[in-house]
């Protein structure tokens, strides 16, 4: 049975690039890239290279970059870092409510530290204000932690607005990127960050590598405490390869943004254009106007997202229910009960994120198949009631 992958948000195939890329450093460096050394100098070469590339990508200095094992301690080492260095200028962080965890349960944990944390509301679209955001500054605020993309809903913060608010206020702002990367442009200087985040795995690189942008001049708070590799910010043998395959992903990623990205736009709005055709009573949780290219996130009416998985499963399709790290949980998303989604919709609710190897036939064979599950779900459903167009069937 062909495989249709739909859960691109949650992680993405290694490219033959990189596991390329990757392999050439397994083969023929051995060395240590902190010894001194000529093989610790030929790794500590290529160990510089990919934190090049992944500086590149976001328009970043290298030396700006600090790698990790992955996203959610990048994200921790931003909101935890940022916390304890900036503790005797104040105890107040402001984040919002459909954070990934990564950054949610940091900003649990500082509570119980005696730290303040106002976690902004959203819009029904999704949204942070930016107004509101402003408002709840305080003189002890020393943190803004608001996410670029949402991993859910894929939509897309105003986070040049945030950034200017957080530069006026001299409040250093960190943003969770890692959906961002490879999806839509980054910079950031443009986006007026001091700190972002960024994950390998997302980008069609390795799982387990992550990086840290760390504006000049900021300062972070290390996690862990060791030797003196990544400037002390983060201590520990490097994953040559990993980051190496990181930096190749990332090269790849933006070479190729702009048309990869129209190409998927396109796909996805074949298929939110191919459901709601086919299928009643089916919102689309987000902003229309302002989500990544490849995210879409629709509600079923009258079934349990977990049921339509399955579903589609029988078929070789994946997609997800809110995130990989909480899918498997019965608690209905955080994000969308934060846009005041009602909890039956959320219940309701897929992901399908579009990846570099869908194509229009996936699309097709997917809303193909989508059509006759919803249907089956429905018809079991002790609640729905179909309208009379729906009960003669199929409108195709
Ligand atoms: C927005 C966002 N932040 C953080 C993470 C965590 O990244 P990682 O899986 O590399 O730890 C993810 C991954 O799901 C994500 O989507």
């Amino acid at each position: 049975m062909k495989t249709i992958y739909l859960d691109h948000n949650a992680t993405t195939p290694l490219r033959a690039e990189v596991l390329a890329a990757m392999t050439e450093i397994y083969e023929n460096i051995s060395g240590n890239p902190s010894s001194v050394h000529f093989l610790g100098r030929t790794a500590r070469k290529r160990l510089e290279a990919g934190r090049e590339r992944v500086a590149e990508a976001v328009g970043a200095r290298p030396e700006e970059i600090v790698f990790t094992g992955g996203g959610t301690e990048a994200d921790n080492l931003a909101v935890q870092g940022i916390a304890y260095a900036y503790r005797s200028k104040g105890d107040h962080i402001i984040t919002s409510a459909i954070e990934h965890p990564a950054v949610l349960a940091a900003c649990r944990f500082l509570e119980k530290e005696g730290f303040s944390v106002t976690y902004l509301p959203v819009s029904r679209e999704g949204l942070v204000d930016p107004g509101e955001l402003e408002e709840a500054i305080r003189p002890a605020t020393i943190l803004i932690s608001v996410m670029t993309a949402n991993n859910e809903t894929g939509v897309i913060q105003p986070i040049t607005e945030i950034g200017r608010i957080a530069r006026d206020r001299k409040i250093p702002f960190h943003t969770d990127a890692i959906q961002g990367l490879g999806k839509i442009p980054l910079s950031v200087e443009e986006m007026g960050v001091d700190l972002m985040s960024l994950s390998g795995h997302k980008v069609y690189g390795p799982q387990g590598v992550g990086a840290l942008y760390i504006r000049k001049g900021v300062r972070v708070r290390p996690l862990t405490y060791g030797g003196h590799h990544e400037r002390g910010k983060r201590p520990g043998t490097e994953n040559l390869a990993g980051i190496v395959g990181f930096g190749a992903a990332c090269r790849l990623a933006v070479e190729n943004l702009e048309s990869e990205s129209d190409r998927l736009r396109l796909l996805r709005d074949q298929l939110c254009s191919g459901i709601s055709e086919r299928i009643p009573r089916v919102k689309l949780n987000g902003a229309p106007g302002l989500r990544l290219p490849n995210t879409v996130n629709l509600s079923f009416e009258y079934v349990e997202g977990e049921g339509i998985l399955l579903g589609l499963e029988e078929q070789g399709i994946a997609a997800a229910t809110g995130s990989a790290c909480t899918s498997g949980e019965l608690a209905p998303s955080h994000v969308l009960s934060a846009m005041g989604v009602e909890a039956a919709l959320a219940q309701g609710s897929v992901r399908f994120s579009l990846g570099r190897e869908n194509t229009l036939e996936d699309i097709l064979f997917t809303v193909d198949a989508l059509v006759p599950v919803v249907k089956r779900l429905r018809e079991m459903s002790p609640f729905f009631e179909p309208e009379p167009a729906e009960s003669q069937g199929d409108k195709r």
